[in-house]
């Protein structure tokens, strides 16, 4: 019996590496696919034609041993120059849009509210999306993508509530100048990583490590700064525009280790404090009452006269709620958690403390070139069944969706990973009644990764940086991609 179990379960492991593995159903045909870049990671050209400085820029500058290599974006992919290319690249794709974002330092060299716009910026994005538009190729397109203008940062960044009128001004420089042919917009890109990472365990610009204090200052300005560019579009573009705006938060799915309560609220608990974070102010009104409750509690146990995590008052809860026209995320990966014991200790002020609990990746998830992504294909479905049920079954856009490894034209393991992602995606679609629209892969090219450098590859083709002129070259996984998309269907033969 047991020999007849183990030769079940090996036939099945053999055959999920096979194409057959995925459902052979076919996506809808409203069902849109795309790919994503960002502006720092791909654009170079970092002070050309007027071009302001930003925090990446700043700090690989400042501190050059902050990225992996020593790297970082002056060039990148050089796509300031080669835009034309890169469109390219993407009608070979046949993608339906290109997710993009403007670098707001490019546009409003200091930053600043009623600062001068830089007109060869505007030029610049004005001549990409006009050849989008050209192509047939619909841009999406990000407001912020992380790179902060320095002078911003230099006024305190994110936790200086001010922000949220330098954000207003430039938002409605963007839509003004753009939204003639824009009709997607994504003010901010994986809020949670500003935030915790770039204010509050110092991963990535502009590297502060305030946990628990600034980066709850951070999102709070955050949430305030995309409800006013929501407005902003409400009522002064969209009667004339007709467009759709959202945010785009992260979150990995968070599945219970065990079926106990504690280790389920566990769950639940780390879904709220990374995606619902900001989702929950969005679509619900407030920060998720599980956050406002323990980070209450412990700011009077450590001795704050008020609590850690900013109060929104009634009006801004209300001003707030309401501001999106879908829901957007980006995904990559699954964590199982575990319940933790509270800490009686409470004289640690952190987030991770905040939340309290323990994470980890199964031993037998295949792993890519980054530490933080294993590959879990049926965490995408879990994940995308949450969210249409806690934010009442919004439209969905898949704005991020990808995998690294270190480089290589015959990458069968991001065709693999891509298959088996879709396939869960359109599970959740055509089973689960989940209501997603739009599928983003990460990336169209390889690019510069943060404070990773050059050295994990997420592009669906690859780029040379060794050569002046950053050829680029597509992979396998473009083709498959691109089969995808001209077919619908994730194998060789669907239903
Ligand atoms: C998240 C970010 O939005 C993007 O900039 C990054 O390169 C990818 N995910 C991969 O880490």
């Amino acid at each position: 019996m047991y020999a007849d179990l183990f030769l079940t379960l090996l036939f099945s492991v053999l055959l999920c590496k096979e194409a057959t593995c995925a459902t052979n159903q076919t996506f809808p045909n409203y069902f849109k696919f795309g790919v994503a870049t960002a502006s720092y990671q791909v654009e170079g050209a970092w002070n050309e034609d007027g071009k302001g400085e930003n925090i990446w820029d700043h700090l690989c500058h400042t501190n050059p041993d902050f990225v992996d290599d020593r790297s970082n974006g002056d060039i990148a992919c050089d796509s300031y120059h080669k835009y034309k290319d890169d469109v390219a690249m993407l009608k070979d794709l046949g993608v339906d849009f290109y997710r993009f974002s403007l670098s707001w330092s490019r546009l409003i060299p200091l930053g600043l509210a009623g600062s001068p716009v830089n007109q060869a910026g505007i030029d610049y994005y004005k001549n990409l999306i006009q050849e989008l538009v050209n192509n047939n190729i619909e841009p999406l397109v990000t407001i912020f993508h992380w790179d902060l203008p320095e002078t911003l940062q230099e006024y305190g960044g994110f936790p200086n509530p001010e922000i949220e009128e330098h954000f207003a001004y430039y938002a409605r420089v963007v839509f003004k100048n753009f939204g003639d042919s824009v009709k997607y917009w994504l003010t901010f890109n994986e809020p949670l990583q500003t935030c915790h990472e770039g204010y509050g365990i110092g991963f990535t610009a502009p590297g502060y490590k305030s946990s628990g204090l600034a980066e709850y200052k951070c999102t709070h300005t955050l949430i305030k700064a995309h409800a006013r560019a929501y407005h902003v579009y409400d009522e002064e573009f969209r009667t004339q525009q007709q467009g759709y705006v959202g945010i785009a938060p992260d979150t990995y799915w968070y599945e219970p280790a065990s079926g106990s309560v504690s280790d389920q609220e566990a769950a639940e608990r780390a879904l709220q404090f990374t995606y619902g974070w900001f989702a929950n102010p969005i679509f619900n009104g407030n920060y998720p009452s599980v956050m406002i409750e323990r980070i209450d509690e412990r700011s009077k146990l450590q001795g704050f006269a008020s609590s850690r995590l900013p109060k929104f008052t009634d009006e801004e809860v209300e001003y707030i709620k309401g501001t999106h026209d879908f829901l957007a995320i980006n995904a990559y990966s699954t964590l199982y958690v575990q319940a933790k014991e509270e800490e009686v200790d409470t004289a640690v002020i952190s987030y991770d403390s905040d939340l309290n609990v323990d994470t980890f990746f199964d031993d037998s998830w295949e792993e890519s070139a980054s530490s933080w992504l294993r590959v879990v294909p049926w965490g995408m479905r879990k994940l995308l069944n949450w969210l249409s049920k806690t934010y009442n079954h919004p439209e969905i856009f898949i704005t991020e969706n990808g995998v690294s490894d270190t480089g290589g034209l015959n990458d069968d393991r991001r065709i693999n990973y891509y298959r088996e992602y879709l396939s869960n995606v359109l599970e959740a679609i055509l089973d689960d009644g989940v209501n997603v629209t739009r599928y983003t892969a990460w990336s169209l090219m390889d690019n510069f990764e943060w404070a990773r450098g050059y050295t994990e590859k997420y592009g669906l083709y690859s780029v040379n940086f060794d050569d002046p002129g950053r050829p680029r070259t597509s992979k396998a996984s473009a083709s498959y991609y691109s089969s995808v998309i001209s077919s619908k269907c994730l194998v060789d033969n669907c239903e």
